[in-house]
């Protein structure tokens, strides 16, 4: 069943070989890792509106687990705080509120992400059906958001005022789609680009109706690398294997995701010359760690902390964390991953280093924050 087509291995080691070579040079100065990280952006926004999946949701998927949303333990998809939960701390405004908890402030802002709709039953059905799926949980953050505007932000409020409101925010969007990538099964599909233009055409709607509000300052998160979490080494077979020891299938699809994603934010930004729109490298930022895991404290750079069935992985796809039978380590800390999908707060927390202050956006954050102080 597993087949190989030869012009995407091609492109795959050309992608490859080109983030061999990418490789900033402040992220090697060993001062910049760990403890205490970001600088202080504080006062330059006060307000972000995020979207994603679950690498960013701060708890839709569970305010909605009730309502059979969702059929997979929630609870668990970190030990701690998000990339999005440092890039508020560094900002200095409160943690987002989700917008589905009802008594929240919202003066700081919303969190609209979602964790996947597609649950573990996805990953038995074919791509296809979990693309549609996903679809639907980014057209539900779009409605959500469009519904907050009218119910909230802008009630009462000129459109001027209202987009003069947007023009100031920060938009953030998580990772699109890990959940469902990390629930296919890659040894028994080769790539399939239709999934890929699907992601990426779904992400640029949200970007586009953003974009239509009044939205000026918008952070693009690309996907990790998937084939080097439990969930992705775990689905392919042995044999497929890239020189980090991560899945060569799943990655080879996550960089071709990245890379179109990529062509279509240089797009935005050619037709939006006065918004600054930035990728947040997520990639080659879990790389760099992966690269180095000591260098960052790193004592497990693949095994799952919180799972079950123990050896290299951890992970057994029937006994997810939290479920009866998994077991947890005792220091997370030293765990890349948390869950065998999610990663565990001190990896979330180096990657938000990355990102925010070592130059893993492109353009750099600083420039972000320069813009809109106006500097
Ligand atoms: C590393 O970073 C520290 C703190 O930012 C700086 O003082 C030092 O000069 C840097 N070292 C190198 C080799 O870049
Ligand atoms: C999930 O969270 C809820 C509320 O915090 C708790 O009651 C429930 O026991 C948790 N479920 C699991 C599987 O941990
Ligand atoms: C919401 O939070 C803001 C600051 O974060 C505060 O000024 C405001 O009074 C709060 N609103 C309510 C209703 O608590
Ligand atoms: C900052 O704003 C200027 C003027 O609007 C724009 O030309 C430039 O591209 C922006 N910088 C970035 C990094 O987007
Ligand atoms: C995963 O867990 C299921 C259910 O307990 C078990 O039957 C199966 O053997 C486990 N798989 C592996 C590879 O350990």
């Amino acid at each position: 069943m597993y087949k190989r087509n030869p012009s995407y291995v091609i492109l795959f080691i050309a992608l490859f070989s080109s983030f061999l070579f990418f490789s900033p040079s402040s992220a090697h100065n060993k001062s910049h890792q760990a403890s205490s990280l970001h600088k202080s952006y504080k006062g330059i926004f006060s307000k972000i509106y995020a979207f994603g999946d679950s690498y960013t949701d701060t708890g839709n998927a569970q305010l909605l687990a009730g309502s059979s949303y969702t059929n997979k333990p929630i609870n668990q998809s970190c030990d701690g705080r998000l990339v999005i939960d440092f890039l508020c701390e560094s900002l200095s405004i409160p943690p987002l509120p989700p917008y589905k908890s009802t008594s929240a402030n919202f003066s700081s802002g919303v969190n609209f992400a979602v964790a996947g709709s597609s649950g573990f039953a996805g990953h038995k059905t074919s791509h296809p059906l979990i693309w549609k799926e996903e679809s639907a949980n980014l057209q539900t953050q779009v409605a959500w958001f469009k519904k907050f505007l009218e119910e909230v932000e802008c009630k009462g409020k000129t459109t001027s005022s209202c987009q003069a409101e947007l023009e100031n925010a920060l938009f953030w969007i998580g990772p699109m789609g890990v959940d469902d990538y990390g629930h296919s099964i890659w040894s028994s599909i080769s790539h399939d680009m239709r999934l890929t233009e699907m992601s990426v055409h779904y992400i640029c709607k949200l970007i586009q109706t953003l974009l239509d509000s009044g939205a000026k300052y918008i952070v693009v998160q690309g996907l990790p690398p998937v084939g080097c979490l439990p969930c992705g080494l775990s689905s392919s077979p042995m044999h497929d294997r890239d020189k980090t020891g991560c899945a060569a299938t799943a990655n080879s699809a996550i960089m071709i995701h990245n890379q179109i994603l990529q062509k279509k934010l240089a797009d935005f930004r050619t037709k939006y010359a006065t918004r600054t729109i930035l990728y947040a490298d997520y990639w080659n930022a879990y790389m760099t760690i992966l690269m180095n895991p000591t260098k960052f404290n790193f004592q497990e750079p693949f095994k799952a902390c919180c799972g079950a069935g123990g050896g290299k992985l951890n992970f057994n796809f029937s006994l997810l964390c939290g479920s009866k039978g998994t077991s947890t380590c005792d220091d997370p800390g030293k765990y890349i991953n948390w869950d065998g999908i999610h990663l565990t707060e001190a990896m979330y927390r180096q990657l938000a280093n990355l990102l925010l202050n070592q130059g893993f956006c492109q353009p750099v954050f600083d420039k972000l924050i320069q813009n809109k102080s106006g500097m």
